[in-house]
């Protein structure tokens, strides 16, 4: 089945439940990724300046805590390799140190791949860089036949977009893969005030708004659909006690839309809101329950001097 048909599947059962919803996941087209880039730069953002902050002050003592011999050959997964802004300060100190590594990203994007790997290879003519495209468990079926010790590395919080059930699923997943001692270093976004949350995702140049938007723009690209995005807005909510962001869609008015590809259209009230995203926050506790019947523990964790943002070191007991 193509992308294309399981988003239109997708969009048809979403906005025929009530509450409607639609997954942040197809925030990621074109315009999207380009839109989340920008939202990395805002200052209300402070997710990245944070997690870049612990990679920058102190990526030596990360990677000591990965537990690999210098001399013998190990692989460095990353899922979903992003820009590799934060990465990069990880591989100098490996490469200062002359580890011995292959840097491996994984990302459903090949044209993501191309562009770190462009990236990174300028900056670092010695490093050992190979791109693996496709979904994250396929990739890591076939990685894994190989003997050589392994650190899988899943940062950004690209955890908290997963409800606690996936996350739980996806965890249990990367515990069947690593062999005792081998690490998972896990970047989760840290419980705390609404105050500096919400505003993270309602930044005041209207980034976050027109990448929430842009999901009915991308519908209305590929599937013909008559959304008239002047009539929806971006709202976001956090509800402290709980710990998740979540992002809606809000209809101004009572309306109809039609999507073309599926021959109906939708009925919306006024006020009625389209759940679009959950971006969960973490602590300890929360991750040791996610944890929780696999054979994961936390080992070390590393702050930013805020603590607004932990990259945890997870073994495989
Ligand atoms: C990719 N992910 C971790 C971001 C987050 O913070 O949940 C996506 C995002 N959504 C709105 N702003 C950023």
């Amino acid at each position: 089945m193509s992308g294309n048909i399981s988003f239109l599947k997708d969009v048809e059962l979403g906005l025929s439940n009530k509450p409607k919803f639609i997954s942040s996941h197809y925030f990621y087209d074109k315009a999207g990724d380009v839109l989340f880039q920008q939202i990395m730069e805002m200052p209300e953002y402070y997710l990245t300046n944070s997690e870049m902050e612990i990679f920058r002050e102190q990526s030596e003592t990360i990677i000591e805590a990965f537990s690999m011999v210098p001399t013998e050959e190990f692989e460095l997964i990353e899922l979903g390799a992003g820009d590799g802004k934060k990465t990069q300060h990880l591989l100098q100190a490996l490469l200062q140190k002359e580890y011995n590594f292959k840097y491996i990203p994984v990302d459903i994007s090949a044209n993501s791949l191309q562009v770190i790997s462009g990236r990174l290879r300028n900056l670092f003519p010695g490093l050992n860089i190979e791109t693996r495209q496709g979904e994250y468990f396929q990739v890591l079926d076939a990685l894994f036949r190989s003997p050589n010790p392994k650190v899988i590395m899943f940062i950004g919080s690209n955890l908290g977009n997963m409800v606690d059930e996936v996350a739980v699923q996806f965890l249990a997943k990367i515990s069947r893969h690593l062999k005792s001692g081998e690490k998972l270093l896990l970047g989760l976004d840290l419980m705390k005030s609404a105050e500096i949350i919400l505003p993270a995702y309602n930044d005041a140049a209207g980034i976050t708004r027109d990448f929430n938007l842009n999901l009915l723009k991308r519908i209305n690209r590929e599937f013909g659909a008559d959304f008239n995005i002047a009539e929806f807005e971006h709202v976001p909510e956090y509800d402290e006690s709980e710990g998740i962001a979540k992002s809606y869609l809000k209809s101004t008015k009572a309306q109809k839309v039609f999507i073309r590809d599926l021959g109906r259209s939708f009925d919306f009230d006024e006020g009625e809101k389209i759940h679009t995203e959950i971006s969960r926050k973490y602590n300890d506790m929360i991750l040791n329950d996610l944890m929780k019947g696999t054979s994961l523990e936390i080992e070390q964790k590393f702050l930013d001097s805020r603590k607004y943002f932990a990259d945890y070191i997870i073994n495989k007991q």
